[in-house]
């Protein structure tokens, strides 16, 4: 199905699937813990995050950026997992380079996402894969441009989405997710893992 130019591939991964990149996820939150992104201006964001592959998606007081190292451990991050380089290969599309950053993103109850661009990367005609597993999370699409119109959708355990082509650098971002609603994380709490090319 589509979302305002986003593709959505509703299960893309069966259960056996989304185990195996569950695992292969708490592997790489072993070597490198999820931490608390601050804004520039000093807010704390609601999600948690890390990053496996070449780099790695940071905020802080110095905004955002891509790092080679982890912030707190100052060492390189894991490589993407096979499990998950896989989902690239699937739907990257024809001619797509390899994937540079896996970003891992954490909602605990009550975490969000505001509505924003991807566009720390230096190639646009690359797409973003994203992957979403555990809790369902109320994703919302909007244009190139800030306000105007927008769509929503529930993205649930298994989901895939991809922002190609027209809609890579559609705004976007997850109102609320449904605390409890998967029984894939025992604690509950959504996963979402975007795959980019970042240079
Ligand atoms: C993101 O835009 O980085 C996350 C999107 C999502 O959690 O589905
Ligand atoms: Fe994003």
């Amino acid at each position: 199905m589509e979302l305002g130019g986003v593709r959505i591939f509703p299960g893309a991964l069966d259960a056996d699937a989304r185990n195996s990149v569950l695992a292969a996820v708490r592997a790489v939150v072993a070597e490198a813990p999820l931490f608390h992104p601050v804004t520039a201006r000093g807010r704390q964001m609601s999600v948690r995050m890390t990053s496996c592959g070449e780099f790695g998606w940071v905020s802080d007081r110095r905004g955002y950026r891509y790092e080679r190292t982890h912030p707190a451990t100052g060492r390189p991050w894991p490589a993407i997992p096979a499990e998950v380089a896989a989902l690239w290969q699937r739907f990257a599309g024809p001619g797509a380079r390899d994937p540079e950053c896996c970003l891992v993103n954490f909602y605990g109850e009550g975490a969000r996402m505001g509505l924003h661009q991807d566009r720390d990367e230096a190639d646009f005609s690359q797409p973003v894969v994203s992957l979403s597993l555990g809790d369902d999370g109320l994703f919302r699409v909007g244009g190139t441009e800030r306000g105007g119109r927008t769509a929503s959708v529930w993205l649930k355990s298994g989901d895939v989405a991809v922002l190609a082509g027209p809609a890579r650098l559609l705004h976007h971002g997850v109102d609320r997710i449904r605390f409890g609603s998967s029984d894939l994380l025992s604690q509950g709490g959504r996963l979402n893992l975007t795959l980019r090319v970042v240079t």
